[in-house]
C-alpha cells in the first residue's frame, strides 16, 4: 500500500491572523522515489513568527510562499527510504521540511538539510528551541551582534518565548543584570521564579512604563529586542548614551499590527548603535549549538517548549505565536517516532 501524504497549501494570503480558511489540505500518493532522493517522515514542525511572513507578499530575506505552495517550515524528521549515497533509512534530518507529513530530500536541488546526531542529548523539541534555531540566534545576539558584559542591564522583550527565555538566561550568564518583557503575570512570575531574570515587566499592564523604569535604575546598556512598536519605544526611552540594541526581531509588526517607530530621534539624543541580524547567517552554528547543548544539559540554562499536536492544525497553532498562548519554544507535533 502506498504512502498518503497531507499537505497544507497556501491558498490565499492572510489579514492580520491565520485562518483555516488560507490553506487548502491535501491528500496524495507519496511518488516513488528517484535516484538522489530521500524520503523524510515530518515529526516535529517549528512554528515560527517568520512563517507569518512568508505568507505575505512583503520584501523580506527569502521569497514569499507562492500561492498553491506548500506552506514552508522547518522540522525535524527521520528518514524512511533512500535512493540517495548521503542519508540511509533511521537518520534523523532537519531541513526545511514543510507543513506536511513526509518530505523529500532531493540531491540535485538545494536544500538546507542537515543530519542530527542518532541519539541526541537533548529531546527533538529542544532541537527546534533552545539548542537550535531559536538558541543560535540568542547567542550570536548577545556574543557577536551586541555583546552584554558583566554588570550592565539587559532588557529582553519576548521574553518568555522561545529567542527571549534563551536571551535573559544567557544573559545572567554573562553577568548582566537582566529584566524581561512578557505579557501577564504568570509569564513575568516564570521568568523571575523559574528562569533566574532579575526583574520581569508585565507590558499589559496599565503601568507598564513606570514599571520598567522601575525595574531599570540604572537604565538599559543592551536591548535584545523581539517585539517593536510600543515595547520598544518604551524600552528604547530607558537606553543609557551609547546603548547597544540587538534588533532580533518585530513581532508587533507581522500580522499587521503597530508599526515600528518612525520617530529615529531617540537614537541620535542617546548616541544608539542599532544593529539587525539574522541567525542564519552566521556559519559556525556547530559552535553555538555546542554551547547550547552544554548549558542545557548541565542545568545552566533552562529549556522550555509547549508542543501542539496535528499538522491539520497547524495554521491555528501559529495564532499562539500572536496571542502568546505559549512559553518557551512551540512547536507542532506531526507524527509519533517510530
Ligand atoms: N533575527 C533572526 O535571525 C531571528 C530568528 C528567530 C526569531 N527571530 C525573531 O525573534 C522573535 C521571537 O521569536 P520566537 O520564535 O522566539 O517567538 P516566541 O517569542 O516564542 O513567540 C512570540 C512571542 O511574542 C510575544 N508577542 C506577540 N505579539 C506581541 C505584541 N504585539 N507585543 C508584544 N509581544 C508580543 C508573545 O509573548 P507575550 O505573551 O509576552 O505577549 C509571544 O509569545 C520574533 O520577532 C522573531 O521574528 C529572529
Amino acid at each position: 500500500m502506498s504512502l498518503m501524504n497531507r499537505q497544507l497549501l497556501l491558498k490565499t494570503r492572510p489579514e492580520g491572523l491565520v485562518s483555516l480558511d488560507n490553506f487548502d489540505l491535501r491528500e496524495t500518493p507519496v511518488a516513488e522515489l528517484a535516484d538522489g532522493q530521500a524520503l523524510v517522515r515530518v515529526l516535529y514542525l517549528s512554528m515560527d513568527p517568520t512563517n507569518r511572513v512568508w505568507m505575505s507578499d512583503i520584501p523580506q530575506y527569502m521569497p514569499p510562499v507562492a500561492i498553491g505552495e506548500v506552506m514552508r517550515g522547518l522540522g525535524i524528521g527521520r528518514v524512511v527510504a533512500s535512493r540517495s549515497k548521503h542519508y540511509e533509512a533511521g537518520d534523523l534530518v532537519q531541513g526545511l521540511a514543510g507543513w506536511q507529513d513526509y518530505a523529500l530530500i532531493d540531491e540535485t536541488k538545494m536544500g538546507y538539510w542537515v543530519k542530527l546526531p542518532p541519539k541526541p542529548p537533548v529531546e527533538l523539541p529542544t532541537l527546534l528551541g533552545a539548542c537550535g534555531f531559536s538558541g543560535i540566534t540568542a547567542y550570536y545576539g548577545l556574543t557577536d551582534i551586541a555583546p552584554v558584559e558583566a554588570g550592565e542591564t539587559l532588557v529582553v522583550s519576548a521574553a518568555a518565548g522561545s529567542v527571549g527565555s534563551i536571551a535573559g538566561q544567557i544573559g545572567k550568564l554573562r553577568g548582566a543584570r537582566v529584566v524581561g518583557i512578557a505579557g501577564g503575570a504568570e509569564k513575568c512570575r516564570h521568568l523571575v521564579d523559574d528562569l533566574g531574570f532579575d526583574a520581569a515587566v508585565d507590558y499589559k499592564a496599565d503601568d507598564f512604563k513606570q514599571k520598567l523604569a522601575a525595574a531599570t535604575p540604572d537604565g538599559v546598556h543592551v536591548n535584545f529586542e523581539n517585539v517593536g512598536g510600543p515595547v520598544m519605544r518604551a524600552v528604547l526611552s530607558r537606553m543609557v548614551n551609547g546603548g547597544r540594541v540587538a534588533l532580533c526581531g518585530l513581532i508587533a509588526n507581522y500580522a499587521g499590527g503597530s508599526k515600528a517607530s518612525d520617530d529615529y530621534s531617540v537614537i541620535i539624543i542617546k548616541r544608539l548603535t542599532v544593529r539587525g541580524f539574522l541567525a542564519f547567517d552566521y556559519k559556525d552554528q556547530p559552535r553555538a549549538v555546542h554551547d547550547l547543548v552544554s548549558w542545557v544539559v548541565s542545568g545552566k540554562i533552562k529549556a522550555g517548549e509547549t508542543v501542539a499536536h496535528g499538522l491539520e492544525n497547524a495554521p491555528l497553532v501559529l495564532n499562539r505565536l500572536f496571542d502568546g498562548s505559549h512559553t518557551g519554544k512551540l512547536v507542532l507535533k506531526v507524527a509519533e517516532e517510530a
